[in-house]
């Protein structure tokens, strides 16, 4: 888990405010104050160089790390970002979608990025090889573990296809958040779920219980059963998608559901075997 470096942070701050202050000397004297106290005299402090400030700003601009938060949010607009962003679906399908054949989807599903890239972001070489799903598009595992967020970021502007340009829907955080998610917290899942029988590996249910009933509860009730993700005809229950689709299920538990307060387990510092034995749990649950 990352933290916020604050020592560089209020360093720089405190620079900044030291530059403001000198260029305000610079302008017209203001109204005397009142006399304050006079403070015992500090030692003397060696006074940077407008050139070393600058470089500790583009530093600090170009350095500071993502939060959990964001890396979060990223993940969710990755699920589903017009929820995410409270955006309005874009009209027509994805333009890349016109390059594929073998998804029948049409508008909003088009535009996720999980439905091109799939929820364990392996694209074609995933769970979404085959099966309705299929796009045979690439993952996003490679380039979110090798790429720049520079480089990200470009590819999510359309610089390496125009066709792939998100920056007309989507604001800058958006684009930030995305790109810190993935290149900071995409996971292989092959080591997690046994791809042939949808079952985690190594989970252990008991703890995952205990996590479950601290933190799921609530909403979803001790049978996952008080939110319906379907209808009346056709329920989908929290043990429905558990089973189903344990990749989902990891996203959504990492990271939360879009556009809902459902917690974010990352936010909230767990491991991923916390995760995998909440999901290890949920699939004890009823699923219809
Ligand atoms: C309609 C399908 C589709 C959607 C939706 C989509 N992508 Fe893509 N994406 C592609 C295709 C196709 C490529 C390969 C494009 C190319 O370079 O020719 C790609 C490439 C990428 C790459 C680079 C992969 C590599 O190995 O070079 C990343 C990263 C990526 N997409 C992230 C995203 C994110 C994040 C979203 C959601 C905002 C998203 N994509 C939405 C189809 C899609
Ligand atoms: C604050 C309330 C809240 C809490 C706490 C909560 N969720 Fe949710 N969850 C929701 C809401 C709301 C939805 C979306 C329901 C809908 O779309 O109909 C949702 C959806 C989901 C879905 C998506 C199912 C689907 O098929 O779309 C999964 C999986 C899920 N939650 C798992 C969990 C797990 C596991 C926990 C505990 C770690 C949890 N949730 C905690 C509110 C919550």
């Amino acid at each position: 888990m990352r933290t916020f470096p604050f020592g560089k942070g209020a360093i720089l701050g405190a620079l900044i405010v030291g530059l403001l202050v000198t260029a305000a000397c610079a302008g017209p004297a203001g109204p005397a104050g009142p006399k304050g106290d006079a403070g015992p005299p500090g030692p003397a402090g060696k006074t940077p160089t407008t050139a070393e400030l600058k470089a500790l700003i583009a530093e600090a601009l170009r350095g500071a790390p993502a939060t959990v938060a964001s890396i979060a949010r990223g993940g969710r607009l990755y699920d589903h970002w017009t929820e995410e962003a409270k955006v309005a679906v874009p009209a027509g399908n994805q333009p890349l979608w016109a390059t594929q054949t073998t998804n029948t989807r049409t508008g909003d599903d088009t535009w996720r990025c999980k439905e091109c890239h799939g929820w364990d972001y392996k694209g074609v070489g995933g769970a979404y090889g085959s099966g309705s799903h299929k796009t045979g598009f690439v993952g996003v595992y490679d380039a979110g573990t090798s790429k720049s967020q520079e480089q990200l970021l470009g590819i999510l502007s359309g610089s390496t296809n125009a066709r792939h340009d998100f920056s007309k829907v989507l604001d800058g955080q958006s684009l930030t958040d995305l790109a810190n998610f993935l290149s900071q917290s995409l996971i292989n899942e092959t080591p997690y779920i046994d791809y042939a029988t949808k079952k985690p590996i190594g989970g252990n249910a008991t703890k995952g219980k205990t996590l479950f009933d601290a933190t799921c509860v609530a909403c979803h009730g001790a049978d996952g059963k008080t939110l319906n993700f379907g209808d009346a005809a056709a329920p989908e229950y929290l043990g429905t998608t558990a089973t189903d689709n344990p990749w989902e299920t990891i996203n959504k538990i990492r990271f939360g559901q879009p556009g809902k307060s459902m917690p974010s387990g990352a936010v909230n510092g767990w491991s991923m075997q916390d995760v995998v034995d909440v999901l290890t749990y949920a699939q004890t649950l009823p699923t219809k």
